[in-house]
């Protein structure tokens, strides 16, 4: 019997603690005590994360007819940015403590704030709170907002005082010079999106590709974000990679398209093994000034539900910007005819977007796969922690392991290990007690192990153990590619989309 440990407070500690020390994520530049919110991947963790890449990547481009990918630069004219929206509105509302020194999000303040409301059983002051806090964020002058946080009575959690400053608005774009000599550079940013890439790019795609509308080009790349309160591990970075999609259809269907590709990307996170019930919709409220309707999946993680992807109708914003400002013409040509029999002719298409951060995908897996249990009762009861990742995501599929080194056991070890690593990424261990080395791989989520014992060297079988029952069946070494192939593999995944 395996009994879940309650404890969820510490679960997230425990979570960085044994990503780092398993391989999966580092702090950057740990040797100089970091960089906040910077991370490096492992070699756990680039390959756990190259999967869930790949999955995304093929689950657009090759399930669907109709989307294909690009790679665009990171840097982009900066008139891309003023397009967009970002150069003048990509900000959050900044406040400082001036006796600490310390700087806060002032509409994070107050969501704290409403929470604690939540917390102590009165909802309908911090929803009343939350009101207030939408429309001062309307307003040019951020004064509302500070009055709210003076209202409430917020102290600065390190010097414990309400010496707040004024609200400044505060850009969260990265920005660079570009040119050899000052005089002649000019002001660059670093993406805050994949998406613009992606606009910039739709009358090369659609006509190299002679694309007819509807269709999608997704994209998976870097993103840069000045974020001012960073936290929760590698849920807020200030470099992340998002996996986008824009989706360009015709006015007026943009609805079918976002209800269709709210439910397709749902199903996607269900079949990489998320748990339906850690998995919800959350419709927004205040929309983007570029959206018309737009909704995130949130997954459960262990600080509550958070946005892991955002499904947004964009409307022809995008498109029409770059155009008012490029002076080029966005339009597409549609031969198709409507319901009087003529064309629908020249029209800017609109957009369904989705947008899902690799790193949160990674942190919402990696956190569903952590588990810690107690395995036994009584006297023999003992805790054993390991990832459950589905296999197809699992950074290791597969570790071979002789019982012993002597008597030809290595040897025929090695040679399944070659024979195996052409078709999927196994590895090879035989270093101290065969327990030990299960238990490497458990912590490691590799889901299958392969002894070669005694009998392997009379009739050519293996013991496979499970890694989430820690069942063993003995299997023929001529079946092993087929078998763990198939388990490992993607199409699994596909198969339910
Ligand atoms: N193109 C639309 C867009 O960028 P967004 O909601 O700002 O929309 C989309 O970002 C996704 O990118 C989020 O749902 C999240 O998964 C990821 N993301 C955004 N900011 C992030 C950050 N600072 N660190 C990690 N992931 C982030």
């Amino acid at each position: 019997m395996a009994e879940q440990k309650q404890d969820t407070a510490s679960a997230l500690k425990d979570i960085i603690s044994h990503a780092k020390e398993y391989g999966f994520v580092f702090p950057s530049s740990e040797i100089y005590d970091g960089l906040q919110a910077v991370y490096d991947y492992g070699q756990n963790g680039v390959e756990l994360k190259n999967n869930l890449k790949t999955l995304w990547w093929k689950a657009m481009t090759m399930l669907n007819d109709n989307v294909v990918g690009i790679d665009a630069s990171i840097f982009m004219h900066p008139l891309t940015w003023k397009a967009s929206g970002h150069v003048d509105s990509f900000n959050d509302p900044m406040i400082d403590n001036k006796d600490s020194k310390k700087r806060y999000r002032a509409d994070q303040l107050l969501e704290g704030r409403a929470e604690e409301y939540e917390k102590a059983g009165t909802p309908e002051k911090g929803k009343a709170l939350l009101e207030a806090m939408a429309k001062a964020m309307t307003d040019d002058d951020m004064s509302g907002l500070r009055q709210l946080i003076l209202d409430e009575e917020i102290k600065c959690p390190i010097s414990g005082t309400g010496n707040w400053t004024e609200v400044r608005q505060f850009n969260l774009m990265f920005s660079t010079q570009v040119g050899a000599v000052s005089e002649d550079a000019s002001l660059i940013y670093l993406r805050p999106e994949t998406a613009q890439g992606i606009f910039v790019n739709f009358l090369n795609v659609q006509k190299s590709g002679r694309m007819k509308v509807p269709f999608g080009i997704a994209q998976i790349g870097k993103a840069f974000r000045n974020e001012i309160v960073a936290r929760n591990f590698i849920f807020r970075m200030r470099e992340f990679e998002q996996m986008e999609m824009q989706f360009f259809c015709r006015p007026g269907t943009e609805m079918q398209w976002y209800n269709a590709w709210k439910e397709t990307r749902l199903k996607f996170h269900k079949a990489i093994g998320l748990p339906a019930e850690k998995l919800r919709y959350h419709d927004h409220e205040k929309l983007a000034h570029y959206a018309n309707a737009a909704v995130d999946i949130e997954y459960e993680f262990p600080f509550g539900f958070k946005e892991m992807e955002g499904i947004h109708s964009r409307t022809d914003f995008d498109l029409k910007s770059h155009q008012g400002l490029s002076k080029k013409k966005q339009q597409y040509f549609d031969a198709d005819l409507d319901e009087n029999g003529k064309p629908y002719g020249n029209y800017i298409p609109y957009v369904v977007e989705t947008s899902v951060g690799a790193d949160r995908l990674f942190l919402a897996v990696l956190c569903n796969a952590y588990t810690n249990e107690v395995v036994g009762e009584g006297e023999a009861a003992k805790e054993r922690t390991y990832l459950k990742f589905h296999p197809s995501v699992a950074p290791i599929k597969a570790a071979v392991l002789p019982l012993v080194k002597k008597d030809g056991l290595a040897e025929k070890a090695q040679d399944i290990y070659h024979s195996l690593k052409r078709s999927f990424n196994v590895t090879y261990d035989d270093g101290g007690a065969i327990g030990k080395r299960y238990t490497r791989q458990d912590l490691a989520g590799t889901p299958f192990c392969i002894a070669v014992d005694y009998q392997t060297m009379e009739d050519n079988t293996v013991t496979i153990r499970h890694r989430d029952s820690m069942e063993q069946e003995r299997v023929a070494i001529a079946d092993l590619r087929e078998k763990i192939g198939f388990a490992v593999s993607m199409e699994r995944v596909f198969e339910q989309l």
